[in-house]
């Protein structure tokens, strides 16, 4: 019998264990290399369809599709072994029915392993979120700003600004509460309100731009790292990779350009 210790992946179930208690630390990946670097610093990774902006310079995450989702959420498993990862269902892949969106998360989780599926939207996807909860799909909600719902909110807008937009805000947060979700991501909405919804909510809140009140945290990695070209006020920068690649190619190129890449220690020699 093999000596060695398998760490078990965290569960959606771990991650409700967690409401109230140390804060939950999760992150975007879409790579191998990515999801292996941060997948013992996190709780969960999420696959967010924030991929089809940062990976294909889309202006909106509508455009992704499913096969994208789970090419990507397949990377995402190899890369990592200890974070529950967490896979977006995209625009048009779910909304139409409870049955539709059980086909694609079916599908989601039998081809890429992952261990929950994350939907826009609150009380009109409550039905959907049972549907599938149910059905033994694990659910993490997203309220608030909602980039699906790009054309109908006229933009990215932050929410509960005022009071009309405050009691939608936390009913769309209870709606999927109580429909079952494990977590909800509480997107571009201001202080108070995600305050109060994570005070109210028997299930953890992750908030980005939705302040530290909540019960955790994500960003896109991207956007944290200073890779990314133009970033939401929430998004802090922890790293300037962009600079930092900028240095390695522009010393590359001056280097292929001078002949002086590659040196012999990079050359293959015959054999003696
Ligand atoms: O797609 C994504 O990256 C997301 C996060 C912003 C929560 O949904």
């Amino acid at each position: 019998m093999s000596m060695e210790v398998q760490l078990r992946r965290l569960t959606a179930s771990d991650i409700l264990a967690r409401k109230g208690g140390k804060p939950i630390v999760s992150l975007t990946s879409y790579h191998a290399h990515t999801a292996h670097i941060i997948d013992p610093l996190v709780d969960f990774i999420l696959v967010g369809d924030s991929l089809g902006m940062v990976m294909h310079g889309f202006e909106t995450t509508i455009p992704v599709t499913l096969d994208m989702m789970i090419l990507q959420g397949q990377a995402v498993m190899r890369g990592s072994s200890r974070a529950l990862v967490v896979v977006d269902l995209p625009f048009g892949s779910y909304e139409e029915s409870p049955e539709a969106a059980f086909r694609s998360a079916a599908r989601v989780m039998k081809e890429t392993g992952c261990g929950a599926v994350k939907v826009e939207g609150g009380a009109r996807m409550a039905e959907t979120v049972r549907f599938l909860v149910d059905r033994g799909v694990p659910v993490m909600g997203h309220v608030g700003l909602t980039p699906q719902s790009f054309n109908t909110m006229g933009g990215f807008k932050v929410q509960g600004r005022d009071d009309k937009g405050a009691a939608r805000v936390k009913a769309d947060a209870q709606a999927v509460a109580d429909a079952g979700a494990f977590a909800v991501v509480l997107e571009g909405i201001v202080e108070p309100v995600a305050r109060e919804i994570t005070a109210e909510l028997p299930i953890p809140t992750i908030g980005i731009g939705a302040s530290a009140a909540c019960d955790g945290q994500i960003l896109v990695l991207e956007d944290m790292l200073g890779l990314s070209p133009r970033v939401p006020k929430f998004a802090k920068r922890y790293g300037s990779l962009a600079g930092h690649i900028e240095a390695a190619v522009r010393a590359y190129s001056e280097e292929v350009r001078n002949r002086a890449f590659p040196t012999e220690d990079y050359v293959y020699k015959r054999k003696t």
